[in-house]
């Protein structure tokens, strides 16, 4: 084991300007707003405005992340984006946002785990810089879910939305950042569940870019269960129980889940981060806007108990635990 330690520096949000209500979504599929507010707590959506692309909302995010911090991009070494809506099959959305950004060093490149994306990047960013293969880091999660929707479909249409959320890891100080960092990381996957939700189309069998689709019973009965098998793992590996957290940010897919997932593993609502309410499920971006969001508001402080938690397509999931 080695005693280095990645410390998040700063994070940052972006959300496209257009909002799509609950309202606005029943004009045009058989839903209300009633039935999309008590199974899910989504009320509204953010959607990319045409010629908006991911690597467009990751570069928002990104700068914000950096102006947070008081960096520039030539502080920056690595660029991570977890995505599954790519601006292209290749090359990697990361390498359009390091050009967008203007950075011609280090190197980037894209992690597909789809909603559990972030939680990937931030570990593999994590190892990279404890390995010294990188000191400092763009970590972005960033979603353009809307291009992938079958808009007829209720049972999916409604779910999802667009966004890009951004976090600067690097090493730490010894001296000066004492306890803070990453803590410890668990990751899963399990591909004998990949029907459950997916997209059908690729560039390998359909030569197309396909919709989602999605057993929605079925992703919610395991969801649960995924979120806090990870969640006990990180806990026991970092020595912490539950009580000891301060806040749990989980992937905002469904409040329903958050609720489960906090009720089975005995963590106070107030202590949860919620705001699915205001973008609905934005896959990768989900986790580091609902991060932006609650150190934006100064709900997440230094020295805080942070757990990161998503789960998503594959299946994959995975938790975080961070000294804030
Ligand atoms: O990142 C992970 C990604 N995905 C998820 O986390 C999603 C996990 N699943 C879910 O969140 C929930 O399963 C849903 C929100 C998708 C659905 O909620 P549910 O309570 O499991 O509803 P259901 O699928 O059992 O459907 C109940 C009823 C059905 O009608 P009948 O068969 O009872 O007449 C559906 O056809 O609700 C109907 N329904 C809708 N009604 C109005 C399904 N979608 C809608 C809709 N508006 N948008």
């Amino acid at each position: 084991m080695t005693d280095k330690r990645t410390i998040v520096r700063s994070v940052g949000g972006y959300l496209p300007a257009r909002i799509m209500t609950n309202e606005e979504l029943a004009k045009t599929v058989d839903t209300s707003d009633e039935w999309i507010v008590q199974r899910t707590g989504i009320r509204e959506r953010h959607i990319a405005a045409e010629g908006e692309n991911t690597s467009d909302l990751a570069t928002a995010a990104g700068r914000k992340a950096m102006e947070n911090a008081g960096l520039t991009i030539a502080d920056i070494d690595l660029i991570i984006v977890a995505t599954t809506t790519p601006d292209m099959t290749f090359p990697a959305t990361a390498t359009l946002v390091q050009h967008k950004l203007g950075m011609h060093h280090g190197m980037a490149f894209d992690i597909q785990a789809v909603c559990s994306g972030f939680v990937y990047a931030m570990t593999t960013a994590d190892s990279f810089i404890k390995t010294g293969l990188a000191r400092r880091a763009l970590v972005i999660g960033a979603e353009t879910f809307s291009r992938l929707l079958d808009w007829t479909d209720r049972g999916t249409c409604v779910l999802f939305g667009d966004g890009a959320g951004a976090a600067i890891v690097e090493l730490a100080d010894k001296d000066t950042d004492a306890k803070r960092g990453i803590l410890a990381s668990a990751l899963r996957s399990d591909g004998q569940h990949w029907n459950k939700l997916y997209v059908d189309g690729g560039p390998s069998s359909t030569m197309s870019v396909g919709h989602v689709r999605m057993e929605g019973k079925e992703v919610f009965k395991h969801a649960v269960g995924m979120i806090t098998d990870v969640v006990y793992s990180v806990l026991e590996t970092s020595g912490y129980t539950v009580a000891d957290l301060d806040w749990f940010v989980p992937h905002q897919a469904n409040k329903r889940i958050i609720d489960g997932a906090g009720v089975k593993l005995g963590i106070p609502p107030e202590k949860v981060v919620i705001t699915v309410d205001r973008h609905a499920n934005t896959s990768a971006a989900s986790v580091p806007l609902a991060l932006a969001t609650a150190v934006a508001d100064g709900r997440i402080k230094r020295g805080d108990l942070v757990m990161l938690e998503a789960m998503g397509g594959g299946f994959t999931w995975g938790a975080t635990l961070i000294r804030w």
